[in-house]
């Protein structure tokens, strides 16, 4: 393979965007173009105003963008260029025909590998590719990339990898920048193996080499679905034992440190909370449900598919507190929520469990004022429909929200939220003023004493009110 590979990323979204940014400045000898087929994502991309707001992101992009890092709409260009060409494009759950709700919708995937294979086939270069799947798949989807390419492009000897990407939002350049691991897997011959090299020497340029992890195709595809599996299953697990502490008069963040100072255990990924959103979870073990089903162990998929029920369930659970606490009824009464994310220090609203406990207040006629420090207006109308986002109040101050509310439900985790004014907030507020701390950042007793009626996930209120403060009026 030439050397250093010239590289290039279909899709510049949460993924293909902040990793490609990483690896052009991690490595400046190598040329990185960033492609996506939506113009107004590359013009952002190339403005001030980046499409996606992740922590330090910015200042990445600037030191090494036009330098030997470029975001481009002309994709033929740069595969045409390219030794590397990562694939990063969605692959959302299917919303329609065979697999509908579960089954991972592979259009977007097998377009991208449809044009890689035409640029190839028409390119009269045919320098070896390395095609890699950066995007979350199924398990043996590298094999139908690696059909497309056969039967669409004659003369090129290319190798599909599989190279999933761990980073979480809002930690993503961390988490790129330090990865725990780098995952490349595949094929187990000669040429696959030395396609394995290749890709693996750009990373260690910048992770220890015993963090570059090397294994057969399956195996990385299906790594990265059970990841995602195990990490949603602990906050199920730790989602089921809040319900089981707000009535037994245990408290979820004592148990959770009592259990996370096992070894065995570990202590990370333990909160309780309104439920998990984000793009992967919920996606990824739809995906592997399927897959189980699809080779026929059904056992296997109910035991995974459980932890989406848990937390469909811990996210109702949340509205109806909210309305059983209130006197069984929030119609007509004003509720600040805060926060919309679907966690703190990003933009990103997808699965967020904020669209589900608004739409369930929504229903019971409560009458909301959102505010989020980083959602855009527009994204409201997209979770909340235009219908709906007649009655809402979208706020760019939390205590514009709070002025007036029966209630303040505390949905992400965002850390302006926990230093607040809470006694100027009670005192604009309508009373009995009640507070539901979804994420349990905030300081109960504290809340307790200026008036507030308490509700936290996982906590007996009556115990917190006992032993730790004054109770409410
Ligand atoms: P995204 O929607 O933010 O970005 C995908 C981009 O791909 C879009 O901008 C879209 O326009 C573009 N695109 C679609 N088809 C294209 C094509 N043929 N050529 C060029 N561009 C094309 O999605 P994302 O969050 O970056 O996720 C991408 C993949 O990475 C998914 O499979 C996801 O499961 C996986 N993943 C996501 C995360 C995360 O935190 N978001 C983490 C790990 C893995
Ligand atoms: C996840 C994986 O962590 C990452 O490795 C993968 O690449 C993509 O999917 P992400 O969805 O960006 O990352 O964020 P993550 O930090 O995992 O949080 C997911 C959801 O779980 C959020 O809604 C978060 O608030 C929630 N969560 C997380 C909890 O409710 N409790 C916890 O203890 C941790």
């Amino acid at each position: 393979y030439e050397d250093p590979p010239k590289i290039c990323c279909l899709g510049a979204g949460y993924v293909g965007g902040p990793t490609m940014t990483v690896m052009a400045k991690k490595c400046p000898e190598i040329k990185v173009t960033v492609c996506d087929l939506n113009e107004r994502r590359i013009a952002a991309w190339n403005s001030s105003a980046l499409p996606i707001y992740e922590p330090g992101l910015q200042e990445v992009v600037e030191e090494a963008r036009g330098r030997n890092l470029f975001f481009s709409t002309d994709i033929e260009s740069a595969i045409r260029e390219c030794t590397i060409i990562f694939v990063s494009v969605p692959t959302p759950t299917k919303k329609s025909g065979i697999g509908a709700g579960e089954a991972a919708d592979l259009t977007y995937w097998e377009l991208a590998a449809r044009q890689i294979a035409a640029v190839c086939n028409a390119s009269e270069n045919k320098m070896p590719k390395i095609i890699v799947e950066k995007s979350t798949v199924p398990v043996k989807t590298a094999d139908a990339m690696a059909a497309v390419m056969a039967a669409a492009c004659k003369g090129t000897d290319f190798q599909v990898l599989s190279n999933p990407e761990f980073l979480a939002e809002g930690t993503a350049i961390d988490d790129l920048f330090k990865p725990d691991r780098v995952l490349v897997g595949g094929p187990q011959t000669p040429q696959g193996l030395a396609a394995i090299e290749c890709l693996a020497n750009v990373y260690r340029k910048w992770v220890p080499t015993e963090r570059v992890l090397t294994t057969n195709l399956w195996s990385a595809e299906l790594s990265k679905l059970t990841a995602n599996a195990f990490l949603a299953q602990r906050i199920s697990s730790i989602n089921s034992i809040s319900a089981l502490c707000e009535v037994t008069g245990a408290d979820v963040s004592e148990v959770g440190h009592a259990i996370g100072v096992d070894s065995r255990i570990g202590p990370k990924f333990f909160k309780a909370s309104v439920g998990f959103g984000g793009s992967c979870f919920q996606k990824d073990i739809l995906n592997l449900v399927y897959l189980c089903r699809s080779f026929g162990l059904p056992e296997v998929a109910e035991y995974w598919h459980q932890v989406i029920v848990m937390n469909d369930w811990q996210k109702r659970r949340f509205a109806n507190a909210m309305v059983a606490t209130m006197f069984n009824t929030v119609s007509g009464k004003r509720i600040a929520i805060l926060g919309f994310a679907f966690k703190k220090d990003t933009g990103d609203t997808r699965e967020s469990p904020a669209i589900d406990v608004c739409k369930a207040l929504s229903e019971e006629r409560a009458k909301l004022a959102i505010y989020d420090p980083k959602v855009s207006r527009e994204q409201y109308y997209e979770d909340l429909g235009k219908e709906a986002m007649e009655k809402i109040e979208i706020d760019e101050d939390p205590y514009v929200a709070c002025a007036g509310a029966h209630a303040i439900a505390v949905i992400t985790e965002w850390d302006v939220f926990k230093t607040l004014d809470y006694q100027k907030i009670f005192n604009s507020m309508s009373k009995p003023a009640f507070i539901f701390d979804g994420r349990n950042i905030l300081d109960h007793r504290k809340l307790s004493e200026i008036g507030f009626t308490v509700w936290a996930v996982g906590k007996c209120m009556k115990k917190v009110l006992d032993t730790e403060g004054s109770p409410s009026p």
